[in-house]
């Protein structure tokens, strides 16, 4: 049966398992909410469970289903992921798509004064936990028709690099990364996906709200996510 029949009303990720980190953020947020609209089932990562079941309600609101996955990413460990692994295969039997959007940025500062402790928790955060989540998923991911992996990033720190210190670090490895996993896995779709400015706690750590003009809400910008997951394999 064609993708179109078996899903008459339209909705593009019907029948997809999509798992989005930092979900309560500001940009995780907005883009669970349109991917369960669009049909998807959601497993929710963040380190806060009150702040995960709020999503939950809202995506259920919405005619949705989402799974919770209270997780630290700054403490947890490759097993840790492993098991989250396994318990996402057993809960959904797949896992179509992982979307990155947890992120550590603490304000902009001069990398001569960057606490080292906060160095390591940014580029661990941004980008080894990202990694090893990645990984662990990489079988489930395989398995899907239409598997994604997207890292979202910032395109902001290579404009203008001063400042952004290990965040702006974090940005390029990403890129990195993104191509190196592409390069050994063309069956995967694998993304770097720039955002552009968005009204979040992240950018107001660099912008007064009241003086940024370029930030605009993240619920007008998940499209273009939305469109990666949603493509047919190899389009
Ligand atoms: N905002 C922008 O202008 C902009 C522009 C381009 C790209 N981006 C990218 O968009 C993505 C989302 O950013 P955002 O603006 O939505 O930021 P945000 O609202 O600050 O959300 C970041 C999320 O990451 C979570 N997180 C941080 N540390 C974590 C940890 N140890 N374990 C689990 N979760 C953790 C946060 O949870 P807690 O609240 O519990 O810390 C929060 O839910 C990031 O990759 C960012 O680089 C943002």
């Amino acid at each position: 049966m064609s993708e179109a029949a078996a899903n008459p009303g339209g909705r593009r990720l019907a029948g997809r398992v999509v798992l989005v980190t930092g979900a309560y953020g500001g940009y995780g947020r907005a883009l669970a909410l349109d991917c369960a609209r669009e049909g998807a089932r959601l497993v929710l990562l963040g380190r806060n469970a009150r702040k995960l079941e709020r999503v939950a309600d809202a995506v259920e609101q919405s005619g949705g289903e989402a799974l919770l996955y209270p997780l630290d990413l700054e403490g947890a460990t490759p097993d840790d992921y492993a098991e989250l692994a396994a318990r996402v295969g057993e809960a959904t039997g797949r896992l179509d798509a992982l979307v990155h959007c947890a992120a550590v940025f603490p304000g902009l500062t001069p990398l001569e004064h960057t606490d080292p402790a906060m160095f390591a928790r940014i580029v661990h955060v941004g980008l080894t936990a990202r990694w090893w989540l990645t990984q662990a998923c990489l079988p489930l991911l395989r398995a899907s028709a239409a598997g994604r992996v997207v890292f979202t990033v910032d395109p902001l720190p290579r404009q203008a690099p001063a400042y952004w210190g290990a965040y702006g670090v974090v940005q390029r490895g990403l890129e990195a990364l993104a191509a190196t996993l592409q390069a050994e896995n063309p069956g995967l779709g694998v993304h770097a996906l720039p955002l552009p400015p968005l009204r979040t706690p992240l950018r107001a750590r660099a912008y007064a709200a009241d003086e940024d003009r370029l930030a605009r809400d993240p619920s007008g910008a998940t499209g273009a996510c939305i469109a990666l997951l949603a493509t047919e394999q190899g389009a």
